[in-house]
């Protein structure tokens, strides 16, 4: 479903990402992990169009948008949900996902209602501003803001940074359910092992600016572990 081969990134000269090679295939939940800096962000953004590549190739469902503009990207299926949570904090829960309805027509439109049935939190607080909600409200709030805009790939940057644990078991239920209708494939960026572990089918691991290991979920071992991603 997308593929990214051999791409590299720089910021003012310097190399972050030195070629790198990841797949994800459809229906399947992929867990990009490694130690903080060394380049999982910027492998995303590279994705998402928020970076230039210098070289390298990134092909959604067959086609190659590695010069299309993030909205263009946006258009054809790739769904963001970036680290920290970025939503509008004066507006309510239903203001922030109308504005996803009004950027993507009436797509998003009729995906309103199995979003709130995802996270039905968000249809309880649907008048109440983003900024009151907590962490783990928020995080659901970017995600099924991202849902709505119909994407093939959802890609999600550390939704489980600094959220309670009640909450990031609802998350990882929500992205069971999603990939498991069997329209839209997950990239999950990670450093909660136990999380990954529980919920992932295939694992990458980064390593200043490249993937250093992979494989299926099953065979992250302790020594992977060790190695690339205990401080
Ligand atoms: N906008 C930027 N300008 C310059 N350097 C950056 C920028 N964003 C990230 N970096 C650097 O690129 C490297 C990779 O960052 P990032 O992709 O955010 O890593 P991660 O998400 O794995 O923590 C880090 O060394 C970081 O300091
Ligand atoms: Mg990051």
């Amino acid at each position: 479903m997308l593929t990214l081969s051999n791409i590299a990134v720089s910021y003012d000269g310097s190399r972050i990402l030195r070629g790198v090679d990841l797949n994800v295939p459809e229906k399947s939940l992929i867990c990009l992990m490694g130690r903080n800096g060394v380049g999982k962000t910027t492998t995303l953004k590279s994705i998402v169009g928020l970076v230039k590549t210098d070289v390298g190739k990134v092909t959604l469902a067959g086609e190659d948008v590695t010069t299309l503009t993030p909205d263009a990207r946006a258009r054809r299926g790739i769904g963001y949900v970036p680290q920290g949570r970025d939503i509008f904090p004066h507006l309510t829960v239903w203001e922030n996902l109308k504005i996803s309805v009004v950027v993507h027509g009436s797509r998003a439109a009729e995906q309103m209602d199995r979003v709130l049935e995802l996270f039905p939190i968000l249809k309880e607080f649907l008048q109440r501003k983003g900024g009151v909600l907590s962490g783990g409200q928020q995080q659901q709030l970017a995600i099924a803001r991202a849902l709505l805009t119909n994407p093939k790939v959802l890609i999600l940057d550390e939704p489980t940074e600094g959220i309670q644990p009640n909450i990031i078991d609802l998350i990882g239920d929500a992205l069971l359910k999603i990939k498991s209708e069997g329209k839209i494939s997950i990239l999950l960026v990670e450093q909660y092992l136990d999380f990954c572990l529980s919920i992932g089918d295939f694992f990458y691991i980064m390593d200043r600016g490249a993937v250093v290991a992979s494989g299926p979920i099953a065979n992250l071992n302790n020594d992977i572990v060790r190695r690339h991603l205990t401080v």
